[in-house]
């Protein structure tokens, strides 16, 4: 049968904008989809490099202007992948414009941004996810799923954290191409919304809704040169963020982020202790998930080292090469696309919706708002729809 045609239209061709791009290029090739994505279109604001990363990708067709993008009727999708200050007003148009969203994360710069992104789609009533791909890591994916088959037993403990060390200098400009994420009237937050919201999406994921937070941040670097203003101006981020936090199911958590861990450059760990068993997970070697079974035999009892490439049993790994050979980073934002594409066929959206985007925005506005308040601090929760 002739797969429906699914026509993105980018925008931002940043970081993101290449591995999504990556994506859009691959998923076809290895999953069996009732529609083909293609690239459509690629926006951004300087004419020449938006072609030539149109040639490179081999997108049909370019715009400067993404107003004039989700004008467009042979676009499909909007795929968001701009900085944090623009998704807002650029999900909003593309909803009311009836197009399908793919939003890059944190949803909105805070909650109640994220709100009226969250309503704009539920009226347009249009597919939407936002772009936690660590979920789709296939590690993370088998934790998910053997926590869901109940293999832990009551969790009684979380602990996430994400270290990075390339802000440390005093010299480095805050503001512009490269360096919005220093400066918080683009970014909306610093470490928080940066980094510590993938640890949120994945926990509250793994391990439910949480219910109350207390928090400490700090910016360490107070003033920097702005790179748009030439000014030295206040640095107003987040550089370092760490928190306490109670899941409804009654476990602890300690979550941990910085810019300032001489020596990590993308340290995303978490460890999940239950009453029979442990998980541990860490980006740095993502193709393996640590499992502790209580129940093995005494005498060969510890952490297993599961290497994540076993065709027959572990997610999304069979789509891809023989047993035994390992998938990466990008492979996670291929599975992302797939599943979105999939809940199309289907009628069954996946999440990441922008609710559950939503959910993480409302934890993070919790941990800044403690900080400031030096208390402990209650989640917003998630209305019914
Ligand atoms: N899912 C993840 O793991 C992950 C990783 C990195 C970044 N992100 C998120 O992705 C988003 C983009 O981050 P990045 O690292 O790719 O940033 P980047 O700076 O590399 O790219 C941003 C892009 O947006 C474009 N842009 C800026 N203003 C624009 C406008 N008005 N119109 C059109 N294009 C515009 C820029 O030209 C650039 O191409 C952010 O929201 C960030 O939080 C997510």
């Amino acid at each position: 049968m002739a797969k429906k045609p699914l026509r993105i239209g980018l925008i931002g061709y940043g970081f993101m904008g290449r591995a999504h791009s990556n994506a859009f290029a691959q998923v076809n090739h290895f999953f069996d989809l009732g529609h083909q994505v293609q690239l459509q279109a690629v926006c951004a604001r300087n004419a020449e490099a938006v072609k030539g990363f149109a040639d490179r990708w081999q997108y049909k067709s370019i715009e400067t202007d993404w107003r004039k993008l989700i004008a467009r009727d042979d676009i499909d999708v909007i795929d968001i992948a701009t900085p944090n200050n623009l998704h807002a007003e650029m999900a909003i148009a593309a909803a009311k414009a009836g197009k399908m969203i793919l939003c890059e994360k944190p949803l909105g710069m805070n909650g109640p941004e994220a709100e009226k992104m969250v309503a704009a789609v539920e009226k347009a009533k249009v597919a939407n996810m936002v772009w936690y791909n660590y979920r789709r890591c296939p590690a993370v994916t088998l934790a998910k799923q053997l926590i869901d088959e109940g293999r832990l037993g009551r969790i009684f403990h979380y602990r996430a954290k994400f270290l990075q060390d390339w802000t440390i200098s005093p010299e480095l400009p805050q503001g512009g191409a490269g360096l919005w994420r220093l400066d918080a009237s683009v970014s909306g937050s610093g470490v928080t919304g940066d980094l510590l919201a993938h640890c949120i999406d994945t926990a509250l994921w793994l391990n439910g809704g949480i219910q109350e937070v207390t928090a400490m941040t700090e910016t360490f670097i107070k003033e920097r040169k702005h790179s748009l203003t030439g000014k030295v101006q206040k640095v107003s981020i987040d550089d370092a963020s760490a928190f306490l936090a109670r899941f409804n199911n009654g476990s602890l958590a300690t979550f941990e982020s910085t810019r300032y861990a001489r020596g990590h450059k993308a340290l995303y760990t978490f460890e999940i202790n239950g009453e029979n068993g442990s998980l541990f997970w860490d980006l740095h070697d993502l193709h393996r998930l640590q499992y502790f079974d209580h129940k093995d035999e005494g005498a060969v009892r510890g952490w297993r080292s599961i290497h994540v490439s076993d065709n027959g049993a572990h997610p999304y790994v069979g789509k891809w090469w023989v047993p035994g050979l390992q998938l990466g980073y990008e492979h996670s934002f291929v599975h992302q696309v797939a599943d979105f594409v999939e809940g199309l066929d289907s009628g069954k959206p996946a999440g990441p919706t922008f609710r559950d985007g939503l959910a993480t925005d409302y934890v993070t506005d919790a941990v800044l708002k403690s900080a400031g308040t030096r208390r402990w601090e209650k989640v917003k929760q998630l209305k019914n729809k």
